[in-house]
């Protein structure tokens, strides 16, 4: 008898596993690279047979992503000293493109199917929090997902019951010992002091930008940094029992003053600020790659010692 998961992801794993060689066919981490940060993918094992790359538009179930600075490949390789195999996204796909929750998780289901038993999800964020600096990378302890508390839960539809129960906690989703392990990490990395915070992802469906007044809100109710994605993907993986460390780099400050007053007897002071842009972010993430790169590597390489 074949189940309900069987017959709508079927077909994608059986068209993966049919062009992959045995040594890839097993990853056991999945990783899916930000705005700007898919370079993480030259850090894989550089000779072309032990790579594997797949275009999202010829994977079956695959819709195409149509952000710029996000490339849209599968990639499975070897990584790290230990040559472990995992499997890359560079490139991933939003709410904000008009794909359903489905379209946009549907990579996580498929993983969960190979057998992916952790999932490190990276993006680049806005930061609402001022201790926070450009550069910095935000070990992720929780989130805020304001489209899944107001009814946009990427689970919401009958439950598969074959990957997930109905009402999985969230209250852990961010692995203790996976951010242990990132800390670790970065002090082996001897990334300069500070670099490294804790906090709290909100989760918004974009893609406009935030208003001063939204960004603080998001503040005041806890969030630390803010973005357009990972969060989809990390409920979903919670839900089939994936562990899962998520990585943002902190790539502008986020506007959390009021605006100013045109009221003249108020009298105050044009200011110059910077407003957020895809370029801004691009430029950033570009700047920080190579560290992200180096602490992913080496967090996988400590996962698996
Ligand atoms: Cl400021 N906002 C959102 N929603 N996403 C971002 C961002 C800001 N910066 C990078 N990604």
């Amino acid at each position: 008898e074949i189940d309900d998961v069987t017959i709508e992801y079927g077909n994608t794993v059986k068209y993966l596993r049919a062009h992959l060689p045995s040594y890839l066919a097993a990853p056991k981490l999945a990783i899916i690279c930000g705005s700007g940060l898919g370079g993480l993918v030259n850090t894989i094992e550089q000779t072309k047979s032990s790579k594997i790359e797949f275009s999202y538009s010829e994977i079956p179930g695959f819709v195409k992503s149509t952000v710029e600075g996000h490339a849209g490949k599968l990639v499975f390789g070897l990584l790290g000293v230990n040559k472990m195999p995992v499997v890359c996204m560079v490139g991933r796909f939003h709410m904000y493109e008009g794909h359903t929750k489905e379209q946009v998780t549907l990579p996580i289901k498929i993983f969960k199917l190979l057998g992916i038993e952790v999932l490190i999800v990276t993006n680049a964020a806005g930061s609402l929090n001022s201790e926070f600096k450009v550069g910095n990378v935000v070990i992720i302890w929780d989130h805020i997902s304001i489209p899944g508390i107001s009814g946009n839960n990427p689970l919401a539809g009958p439950n598969q019951s074959q990957l997930g129960p109905r009402f999985p906690p969230m209250s852990d989703a961010y692995d203790f010992e996976l951010r242990r392990t990132a800390f670790r990490a970065a002090a082996s990395l001897k990334l300069e002091k500070g670099t490294v915070k804790e906090g709290t992802y909100c989760w918004v469906m974009g893609p406009s930008y935030e208003t001063r007044a939204e960004a603080k809100f998001l503040n005041l109710i806890g969030g630390d940094v803010v973005g357009m994605s990972t969060v989809p993907e990390v409920v979903v993986a919670r839900y089939c029992g994936i562990r899962v460390l998520g990585l943002s780099l902190v790539t502008n400050m986020v506007l959390t003053k009021k605006p100013r007053s045109a009221d003249p007897e108020k009298n105050e002071p044009e200011t110059i600020e910077v407003h957020p842009s895809h370029q801004e972010v691009l430029e950033a993430s570009h700047a920080s790659a190579s560290m992200m790169q180096s602490l992913v590597k080496t967090i996988v390489e400590m996962i698996y010692r």
